[in-house]
């Protein structure tokens, strides 16, 4: 499925133009995101320290029902994403070792990994469908794109 995700770029550009809040940022992207192309969650998971030491994925702005809220490095699709450095498309979730099943509608995901400027990750962008194969190579560049606003 072709979606226009420049459009999308268009409207964030313009929505988030001046407002400097990460939180802002991501909150509006989930919210433009989700409701245009009717996905079931879209939404953040941001690198953040452990109390107890490390680093995790822990949950941020989305769109959808109830999520997990800690995902450990490497581990889902998230924390691979992470681990990688690199957007994954998983056309089927039962297909992907250590998915992490946060609602069990879920068939279909994307991951899109966000940089600082020195390249370390800081956050995920997921999205995911109740429809199996919703996502595919074509949706990474408009994605990767729409990131880049944050
Ligand atoms: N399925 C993801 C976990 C996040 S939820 O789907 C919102 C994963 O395997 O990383």
């Amino acid at each position: 499925m072709k979606r226009d995700y420049d459009s999308v770029y268009q409207q964030l550009a313009a929505l988030l133009e001046g407002e400097t809040d990460p939180v802002v940022r991501m909150a509006e992207m989930a919210a433009v995101l989700h409701e245009r192309f009717d996905f079931w969650w879209t939404g953040f998971y941001r690198v953040t320290p452990r109390p107890e030491g490390g680093t995790e994925l822990l949950l941020g702005p989305f769109q959808g029902p109830v999520a997990c809220i800690h995902i450990p490095y490497a581990k889902g699709v998230c924390g691979t994403a992470w681990a990688r450095h690199k957007t994954i498309v998983v056309p089927d979730v039962e297909q992907f070792p250590g998915h992490i099943a946060c609602s069990a509608a879920s068939r279909s995901e994307i991951v899109v990994p966000i940089f600082n400027e020195i390249g370390a990750v800081t956050a995920v962008l997921d999205i995911d469908s109740r429809e199996l194969a919703a996502f595919s190579d074509d949706d990474v560049p408009g994605l990767e794109k729409i990131v880049s606003l944050l």
